[in-house]
C-alpha cells in the first residue's frame, strides 16, 4: 500500500523524509534518494528515471507531482546538451543526480542532470546512430557501477564512474546461435538489455530476411561474462514447440526475436519479453504451423531461464505482425481484488493484458475464425486468430474506399481510389498473395517500440499508436550477390555495379543531386538505409533484389568505418545458394505525394485504458501535419519512431509531437491538451522525467531531419539536407522557473 499513499503525496512532503525511501511498487523500484546525515526536512530529493522505461515494468511512470495541471504551462526549457550531426534517440536514465545518455559521435557521456554540464564524455563511435537507451548496473556487492551497451555485436561495459571501457568485459553476441558467426547478419537491438541483480537479460535483432539469424533470449552474467541460459523462441527438434514448425526450424529459419523493450517484475524474478515474426516475414510455405514462439509474450524465470507461460498474438504470421511495443507492468483492480498484471500492445492494434504470475487474461480473448481466401500455393494458414473482446483496439482495423483522406487533391486522390479499388481485402489478417492485398493495421502500424506506458498506481495503460495500412504483394526476385572475400570486398563490388553511377566512386556524390553517402550511419538506421534502397526515391531506382547478407555487405561499405575493413570472410548460409529466386514482398507502407497516410486522418493517436474495467476512456490524435488543407483536424503524423509516453503522478502525460516541434502535456484523466511547449528540432524519442534537489525536469531528445524514409517510391522525405554547421542535434531539458515551484 506504500505506492498508494506515495500516488497522494507531493515532492514537497518527499522533501521532508531525511532518509533513503525505496518504494517498491508492483511495476518496480522507484528510487527517492535523500542524503543522510543532513539538516533534517531541509535536505532536497532526487528521484530517479532508473532504467529505459523508467522502471524494471517499463512504465514510463514517475511518481512525481511538482509539475502539474496548473503550473505546466509555465515549463521553461532549463538547459539543453548539443550534440551536434548525431542523432541519439535515447531515452536517457538518470540516477542520483546524474544523466546517462549516448552522444556525439557516438559517445556515451554522463551529465549533471541539473544543469546538463558535462561529467564525463567516453571516446567516440561506442554506440551506433539511434540507440534508444543504455543500461545501469550496480553489483549485488556494490563494487561496480557500469553503464551496459551493445557496440558492433559485443556487449561491453564502461565505468559510470569515469567512462572508461572495461577492457575485459566483452561478450560476442555471434556466437552461440548454432550458425557459422561469419553467416549472421546482425544480432545486437539498439533497445537496451534489462539486469536484474547481477544478470543481463539481452534480445536481439537478426534482421527479417531469409537467412537471418534465430532471435534466442539470452541471459549473461554481468560480473563474468558467462552465458547463464539461452531460451529457443524457434526450438531444436526434440522441443516440444517443433511441432508448431516444419523440420529442423532452427537450421532455416530466424527472427521471433525481441527486438525492442523488455521488463522485469524485480521481486518475483520474471522476465517479460515480446517477439517478433518468424523470418521470412511476408512467406511461410517453409514454416508450417504456428511458429511458436514467434509473436508471443513470454514470461520467463530469470532464475532458471524456463518459460512459465506465454501468449502468441499471431498464429503463422505471414503480415510482418512482430509484438514489438514493450510489455508494461501495473497493478488493476478485478472484481475487487487487486491483480498485478502485465500488458502488451500489438501491431495488430490490439491491446493484450494478463495476470503477471498465471499467464491468464485480465479480459476475455478469443479465438476467431479469420480469412482464408486467396493465398500463397501451399501457405498453411492458421484457420483463427486471437481477439480481445473487451479491450477494443486502439487503431483501425478496416478501411473502405471511403476512408480515403479528402484532403489529397485531384487527380491523385482519384488515382488512390482506383487502385484502392484493385486491393483484395477481406478483414484483418487478409493473407497477402501475388495480387496486391491491403494490410490493415499495416506492418508500421499499431503500436511499436516506446509506445506504450502503465500508470501503475491508477490502474492505466496508454498507447501511443500509428493508423496508417500497408499494401503487400509477394513477387519472386533473385538476390544480388556480390563478389569477394570479405563482406567490405563484397560490398564493394555491389556498390560499385548499382550505385557509383550517382554517388561516386568514392561515396562522396555529387552534391547538390546526388547526395554523399559518406557519414550516412549518422543521419539514418540500418533499418531505415535497407528501406530506403529497397524502395529508392526518384531518380534513385529501388533495389529490392539486395537482400539479406548481400544488404548487408552493401552497408558495411556504405557506412564504412564502423565495421572493421579486415573482417574475416563471410560464408554463404546453408540453404541460400547465389542465384535462386526466393518470395519477397517490400513492406508497402502506402504514403501519398505529401508523404503522409493515405487514409483519413488522425494517422497517429493516443488512447487511455482503464485496466481496472477494460474500458477505453480516451483517445485523440497526436502531432499535426500544419500544412494540412482543412482546418481544425489535427493529423497525426502516421510515423513511429517518437511518441514516447511520460506519465506523472499529478495526473500528466508528457508527449512529443515530431512536426509541431512541440513537447505536450495532456492531461491523463480526460485527454485534454493543457499545454504545448516549442523544442528548438523535432522530438525524435522517448522522453523522461526526473528530480534532482527537489525540482523537477522533463527531458527530450531532438533532431533535425528525421523523418522516416516511407517505401512507396517518389514519395519519401529522407533527411531534410542541412549542412552539418546548422545541425544542432540536441537533449532539451523542461522545468519550472525556480521561483514558480
Ligand atoms: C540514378 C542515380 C542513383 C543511383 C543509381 C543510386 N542512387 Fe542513391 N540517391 C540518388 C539520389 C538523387 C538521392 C537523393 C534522393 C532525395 O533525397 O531526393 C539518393 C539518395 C540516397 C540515399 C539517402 C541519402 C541521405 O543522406 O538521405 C541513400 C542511403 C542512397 N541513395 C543509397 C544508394 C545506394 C546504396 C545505391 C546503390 C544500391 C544507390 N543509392 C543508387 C541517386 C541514385
Amino acid at each position: 500500500m506504500k505506492t498508494r499513499m506515495f500516488g497522494n503525496l507531493t515532492l514537497r512532503h518527499v522533501l521532508t523524509w531525511s532518509v533513503l525511501a525505496v518504494l517498491s511498487t508492483a511495476a518496480g523500484l522507484f528510487l527517492v534518494r535523500a542524503a543522510l546525515g543532513k539538516e533534517s526536512g531541509k535536505e532536497p530529493a532526487n528521484v530517479d528515471w532508473a532504467t529505459y522505461e523508467a522502471t524494471q515494468g517499463a512504465t514510463h511512470y514517475t511518481p512525481l507531482t511538482q509539475i502539474n495541471k496548473s503550473n505546466v504551462k509555465d515549463l521553461k526549457v532549463a538547459w539543453t546538451y548539443d550534440i551536434g550531426e548525431s542523432v541519439s534517440i535515447d531515452n536517457p536514465i538518470i540516477l542520483d543526480g546524474i544523466m546517462y545518455l549516448s552522444g556525439r559521435d557516438g559517445s556515451i557521456a554522463a551529465l549533471d542532470a541539473a544543469t546538463g554540464k558535462e561529467i564525463w564524455i567516453s571516446e567516440p563511435k561506442m554506440v551506433t546512430a539511434r540507440q534508444r537507451g543504455l543500461a545501469f548496473w550496480e553489483s549485488t556487492d556494490h563494487s561496480k557501477r557500469r553503464i551496459v551497451f551493445y557496440r558492433a555485436n559485443h556487449i561491453r561495459q564502461i565505468d559510470a564512474a569515469t567512462g572508461k571501457l572495461v577492457p575485459d568485459y566483452d561478450i560476442d553476441l555471434k556466437v552461440g546461435l548454432e550458425r557459422d558467426p561469419e553467416t549472421v547478419f546482425n544480432v545486437q537491438t539498439v533497445s537496451p538489455p534489462r539486469v536484474w541483480h547481477d544478470t543481463l537479460l539481452v534480445g536481439s535483432a537478426p534482421g527479417e530476411e531469409y537467412g537471418s539469424a534465430v532471435g534466442d533470449l539470452r541471459a549473461f552474467d554481468l560480473n563474468t561474462g558467462k552465458l547463464v541460459w539461452q531460451f529457443h523462441t524457434i526450438p531444436t527438434p526434440d522441443e516440444p514447440t517443433a511441432k508448431t514448425w516444419g523440420p529442423n526450424p532452427r537450421a532455416f529459419h530466424g527472427g521471433a526475436n525481441t527486438w525492442t523493450g523488455t521488463s522485469v517484475d524485480e521481486s518475483r524474478g520474471i522476465f517479460y519479453a515480446g517477439t517478433g515474426a518468424s523470418t521470412y516475414d511476408f512467406w511461410g510455405v517453409d514454416r508450417p504451423g504456428d511458429n511458436l514462439y514467434g509473436d508471443c509474450l513470454l514470461a520467463i524465470d530469470i532464475r532458471t531461464g524456463k518459460l512459465l507461460w506465454h501468449f502468441q498474438d499471431v498464429h503463422h504470421d505471414v503480415w510482418d505482425y512482430d509484438l514489438a511495443s514493450t510489455p508494461v507492468l501495473f497493478t488493476a483492480k478485478s472484481r475487487g481484488k487487486s491483480v498485478d498484471a502485465v500488458a502488451i500492445a500489438g501491431k495488430t492494434g490490439f491491446l493484450y493484458a494478463f495476470d503477471r504470475v498465471s499467464g491468464k487474461p485480465l479480459f476475455p480473448i478469443e479465438e476467431r475464425p479469420v480469412p482464408q481466401g486467396e493465398h500463397m500455393e501451399g501457405e498453411q494458414l492458421s484457420p483463427t486468430q486471437p481477439f480481445p473482446t473487451v479491450l477494443k483496439p486502439f487503431v483501425r482495423q478496416s478501411f473502405t474506399v471511403e476512408d480515403i483522406d479528402p484532403a489529397i487533391p485531384e487527380p491523385e486522390r482519384s488515382e488512390i481510389q482506383a487502385r484502392f479499388r484493385t486491393l483484395r481485402w477481406e478483414g484483418i489478417f487478409t493473407p497477402p498473395s501475388t495480387k496486391p492485398t491491403l494490410e490493415a493495421p499495416g506492418s508500421n502500424g499499431g503500436a511499436n517500440f516506446g509506445t506504450t506506458a502503465a500508470d501503475p498506481v491508477r490502474g492505466r495503460v496508454y498507447v501511443a499508436g500509428v493508423d496508417i495500412p500497408a499494401v503487400l504483394q509477394l513477387a519472386k526476385s533473385t538476390p544480388q550477390f556480390g563478389a569477394g572475400n570479405n563482406p567490405m570486398e563484397r560490398g564493394r563490388s555491389l556498390y560499385q555495379k548499382n550505385c557509383a553511377s550517382c554517388h561516386g566512386a568514392d561515396r562522396a556524390g555529387h552534391p547538390p543531386t546526388f547526395p554523399s553517402l559518406i557519414g550516412v550511419s549518422g543521419r539514418l538506421t540500418n533499418e531505415e538505409l535497407v528501406d530506403f534502397i529497397h524502395a529508392g526515391k526518384a531518380p534513385m531506382p529501388g533495389f529490392p533484389n539486395i537482400a539479406g547478407q548481400s544488404m548487408t555487405d552493401l552497408l558495411t561499405y556504405v557506412n564504412n568505418g564502423f565495421t572493421p575493413s579486415d573482417a574475416p570472410p563471410r560464408r554463404q548460409m546453408k540453404g541460400l545458394a547465389e542465384g535462386e529466386p526466393r518470395w519477397r514482398t517490400d513492406y508497402g507502407y502506402w504514403y501519398d505525394k505529401r508523404g503522409d497516410g493515405v487514409m483519413r486522418p488522425p494517422w497517429s493517436v493516443l488512447t487511455a485504458y482503464d485496466m481496472n474495467t477494460g474500458a477505453q476512456i480516451w483517445q485523440i490524435p497526436v502531432d499535426s501535419d500544419p500544412e494540412y488543407p482543412i482546418k481544425g483536424i489535427k493529423t497525426g503524423t502516421g510515423d513511429t519512431n517518437k511518441v514516447g509516453i511520460v506519465v506523472t503522478g499529478s495526473g500528466l502525460l508528457f508527449v512529443p509531437e515530431d512536426r509541431l516541434k512541440k513537447l505536450m502535456a495532456v492531461e491523463a484523466d480526460t485527454g485534454k491538451v493543457l499545454w504545448e511547449g516549442d523544442l528548438p528540432e523535432k522530438a525524435v524519442g522517448v522522453p523522461a522525467a526526473y528530480a534532482v534537489h527537489g525540482r523537477e525536469y522533463v527531458v527530450v531528445p531532438a533532431a533535425s531531419g528525421t523523418s522516416r524514409p516511407k517505401s512507396k517510391p517518389g514519395t519519401q522525405t529522407v533527411g531534410e539536407s542541412k549542412s552539418p554547421a546548422s545541425v544542432h542535434n540536441q537533449f532539451v531539458v523542461f522545468a519550472l522557473p525556480e521561483a514558480k515551484r
